[in-house]
């Protein structure tokens, strides 16, 4: 066995020991990190120096105090991007990619219109834009941080960013009408559940929590999507997986929607529902 893969099976058990689920994955993949290489390629590197060793050991024990492993390599994976993450901006994470998917598969325009609500680090924005290269895209978040993120990321796209708290009623009423698809992975889990520690120590509070019952962003970004789109447009929100029918009613209760669907994740969990602006008048 080579010293690289000696010392990848060691951190495997020093991971797990931390209650770790994914320590083989995170031992590689933060070796990998390291070596400037994909997982694939680290059975062909050449064996790296005394400095590799020690600074991987630096990345494990961090890994081991529960650090996101995205915070350690700096950029997260969604959907076929690499995002710059960190400190101060939600990651981004796969259960969003089953939303993304069914947006991709959806008909717009040549020209589409699309918003997406609480953007973080710009994720769904930034994939739909690279999707439909001739769309406007705006992404819009409260929090300055997130925006930053989202800015670095969204560099070599036509994403426009917008600071603004989504649960103003009204908000950017010049779209009124005007837009083909509102997506959004507001905050939505429910105050006081249980999470892992990579979650509540490192995931901004303000990314995470929706009010007691996880609804208190979702209600208005609800109304703000049915004042935007227009006759036939469509609207598709991410929900706690205990909040599917509440989310369902929400929408219902705005009057402005049909086809409300509620959908699951890649892993079978409630996770978004999705609607159509109704074509008449509301
Ligand atoms: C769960 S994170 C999702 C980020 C991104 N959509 C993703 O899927 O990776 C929720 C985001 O909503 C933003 N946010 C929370 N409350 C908001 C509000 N009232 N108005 C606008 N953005 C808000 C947070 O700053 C955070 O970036």
């Amino acid at each position: 066995m080579t010293k690289l893969r000696q010392a990848i099976e060691v951190a495997t058990v020093a991971l797990a020991e931390a209650g770790i689920d994914s320590a083989s994955t995170d031992a590689e993949l933060l070796a990998a990190h390291l070596a400037g290489v994909n997982r694939g390629r680290l059975a062909v590197i050449d064996e790296p120096d005394a400095d590799f060793f020690r600074r991987y050991d630096e990345l494990i024990g961090a890994r081991s105090r529960r650090i996101p492993l995205q915070h350690l390599t700096g950029s997260a994976a969604f959907g076929p991007l690499e995002l710059r993450v960190g400190p101060g901006v939600f990651i981004p994470r796969p259960e969003t990619e089953a939303l993304l998917e069914w947006a991709l598969a959806q008909r717009l325009p040549e020209r589409p219109v699309i918003v997406d609500l609480c953007t973080g680090s710009g994720a769904l924005a930034i994939a739909l834009a690279a999707h439909w290269p001739r769309a406007r895209v705006i992404a819009v978040d409260d929090d300055a941080t997130a925006l930053d993120y989202a800015r670095s990321n969204a560099e070599a796209t036509t994403v426009e960013l917008v600071q603004a708290d989504v649960t103003v009623p009204g908000l950017l009423a010049e779209l009124t009408g005007s837009v083909d698809l509102v997506v959004s992975n507001p905050p939505y889990i429910p105050a006081g559940a249980d999470l892992e520690p990579e979650v509540a120590d490192h995931d901004p509070a303000h990314a995470l929590f929706g009010g007691a019952d996880g609804m208190a962003v979702i209600t208005p970004i609800a109304r703000l999507a049915g004042g935007w789109l227009t006759p036939g447009g469509l609207f598709a929100v991410e929900h706690d997986d205990t909040t599917s029918r509440k989310t369902v009613e929400t929408i219902e209760n705005t009057k402005l929607f049909t086809d409300i669907t509620p959908r699951r994740d890649l892993a079978g969990r409630p996770r978004f529902v999705t609607a159509c602006r109704t074509k008449e008048a509301a």
